[in-house]
């Protein structure tokens, strides 16, 4: 059984997604715990309903972003988590992290990175006047929304699209590709354990 923890900041959508998809997919994995940076997220509203374990931690109450970290790691360890999946999670991920989980941080970002990588990408992409934009599923590493592309699918931009129908395609997207990508990684982790045997 993959350990997984999902990070989040704001409603929480694609962390629904995924929860969803390990109950009614019997993907062999459960979400152990939720991180969030933000008390009033609702995606922690959504982890109560789920009966999920949630940590929630007000970065102001710490000296650096090392210490929180710290503690993060320390909580993600108890959980036994093997996988951490961002969603929505809106800083940027420091040091301590990625030495404590490398190559095991996964990312969703809402554009066909390197294009509009950093905050709104969906206005960016609507505000630039592509006709084209999309998902991205990717590690992550140092830099804001640049690690090795894991997958992606694109998304049209129509001439009667507002940057509200636009964002609804793309988490429509998100919702299928972030499961789907979940899956492939929970079964990659399961053949690795089988090796291991
Ligand atoms: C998603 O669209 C995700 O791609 C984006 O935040 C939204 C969170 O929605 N992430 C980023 O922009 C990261 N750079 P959700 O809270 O409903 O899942």
């Amino acid at each position: 059984m993959t350990k997984i923890a999902v990070f989040a900041s704001g409603s929480g959508s694609n962390f629904q997604a995924l929860a969803e998809a390990i109950q009614t997919e019997g993907v062999p994995a459960e979400i152990s715990i939720l991180i969030s940076d933000q008390p009033d997220a609702y995606a922690i509203t959504r982890a109560e309903h789920l009966g999920i374990p949630v940590f929630v931690f007000r970065t102001k109450e710490y000296s650096s972003k090392a210490e929180f970290e710290g503690l993060i790691v320390e909580k993600l360890r108890e959980a036994g988590v093997d996988i951490i999946f961002l969603a929505g999670y809106m800083r940027l991920i420091g040091e301590t992290l990625l030495t404590a989980f490398a190559g095991k941080i996964v990312n969703i970002h809402p554009s066909l990175l390197p294009a509009f990588p950093g905050k709104d990408a969906i206005g960016q992409a609507f505000n630039a006047g592509v006709k084209v934009t999309g998902v991205t599923v990717h590690l992550v590493d140092e830099g804001m929304d640049t690690g090795p592309i894991i997958d992606q699918e694109s998304v049209r931009i129509d001439e009667e699209d507002t940057r509200d129908t636009l964002q609804k395609k793309i988490q429509q997207i998100e919702h299928q590709l972030y499961p789907k990508v979940m899956k492939q990684l929970v079964s990659a982790a399961a053949k690795r354990e089988e090796v291991k045997k």
